[in-house]
């Protein structure tokens, strides 16, 4: 496979991972086989973005198998199942963590059933979660495949947070599209908004795209408006967090208000995500969304205090976007057009 880069990796049954929070002003790695510390870098956006966080998740549970020194299969199963609660407990919204730890567990279930030795079930958690995170990858260099079709010569493409290979095992979703479509040839320019409050966009996706050579402008979140009325946005491309099989799609806060204000400017709105974050059991109103702590609305980035302090404020981390304001998804199984309900099933092999 061509060289990508790998913000998370695992090494002698630790995870080592980019510390993404100080991205762009250090590139500090961190490693760590204890759970509540992985735990802690999943809550704190050291590790963040739907498909990192997991992909990280799965590897915190190799790491437990690699490092089990007890001596019965049932007490390994134990400490998985404890690693695993306690990272479910991280961040409520994205459904790739749930995904990635019964993905894991159930591999676990399966050969305890099967009669297997400590041994056997080490190496199969190890090998499971090695297996997502180069699944991971894999989902998104097809959907860059899938997505650089949709993208012409000369396109200028508005992405909200970011959906690079810092919030997934490598590559990019949304920003893997954009990628792709630049490894083509094809001359696109990219405007990133900022992505209050904790700046993924500013930070992260500048960031990414820097490095590539990729053309970029930083906006605000609030200049969006202004830029589709003045034509000078072609496309909208985010991630996702949560889709469900209605095709409602639950991402970083703002998405929803870029997506109602495209829909003004006729501006196709397409969502990339791989289809691990498709979610066919939940419904509207049972998604959580994430609200969190109200100091990263009153400080810049924990810092600079920008208000009265103690004011009460709102911090929903994510919003859900209805699916007549979505143009497509674009998955590892193809792109997605609607009727969401009737093709999201189908692309995953499903009955209504
Ligand atoms: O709070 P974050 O930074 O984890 O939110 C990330 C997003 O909303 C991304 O758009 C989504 O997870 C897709 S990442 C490929």
């Amino acid at each position: 496979m061509e060289h990508i880069f790998k913000p998370i990796r695992f090494e002698n049954g630790k995870l080592v991972w980019l510390d993404v929070s100080r991205i762009p002003f250090e590139e500090h790695y961190v490693e760590s086989s204890d759970i509540d510390r992985i735990a802690q870098a999943i809550k704190n956006l050291e590790i963040r973005g739907a498909p990192a966080i997991g992909v990280a998740a799965a590897l915190a549970l190799a790491s437990v198998a690699y490092n089990f020194k007890g001596g019965s299969v049932e007490e390994l199963v134990r400490e998985l199942e404890k690693a695993s609660e306690k990272l479910s407990r991280t961040r409520p919204t994205a459904v790739n963590l749930f995904w990635a730890l019964r993905r894991v567990m159930d591999k676990v279930y399966s050969v305890v059933d099967d009669g297997c030795s400590v041994d056997q079930l080490r190496n199969t958690v190890i090998e499971e979660a090695l297996r997502i995170q180069e699944e991971d990858i894999e989902a998104n260099l097809r959907i860059g495949k899938y997505g650089s079709e949709l993208i012409k010569d000369g396109d200028t493409i508005l992405t909200h947070c970011n959906t690079g290979s810092l919030a997934t095992a490598g590559f990019g979703t949304a920003l893997g599209v954009i990628r792709q479509a630049w490894r083509e040839g094809k001359r696109i320019r990219v405007i990133a908004t900022e992505t209050r409050p904790l700046l993924q966009g500013a930070r992260l996706t500048v960031w990414e795209l820097v490095r590539d050579g990729i053309p970029v402008k930083l906006v605000t979140d609030n200049m969006v408006g202004y830029l589709m009325m003045k034509g000078a946005i072609d496309k909208v491309i985010v991630g996702a967090d949560r889709i469900l099989r209605s095709g409602h799609v639950a991402n970083k806060i703002g998405t929803y208000t870029i997506a109602v204000v495209a829909d003004r400017h006729n501006i196709p709105f397409y969502v990339a995500a791989p289809v691990s974050t498709i979610d066919l059991e939940s419904n509207v109103e049972n998604i959580k969304i994430e609200e969190r702590d109200p100091d990263e609305v009153r400080r810049v980035l924990g810092k600079c205090l920008i208000t009265v302090p103690d004011v009460d404020v709102y911090n929903p981390a994510f919003d859900i976007t209805p699916p007549e304001l979505v143009s497509a998804i674009i998955t590892d199984k193809g792109v997605i057009y609607p009727p969401y309900h009737v093709n999201i099933p189908k692309t995953l092999g499903q009955k209504r």
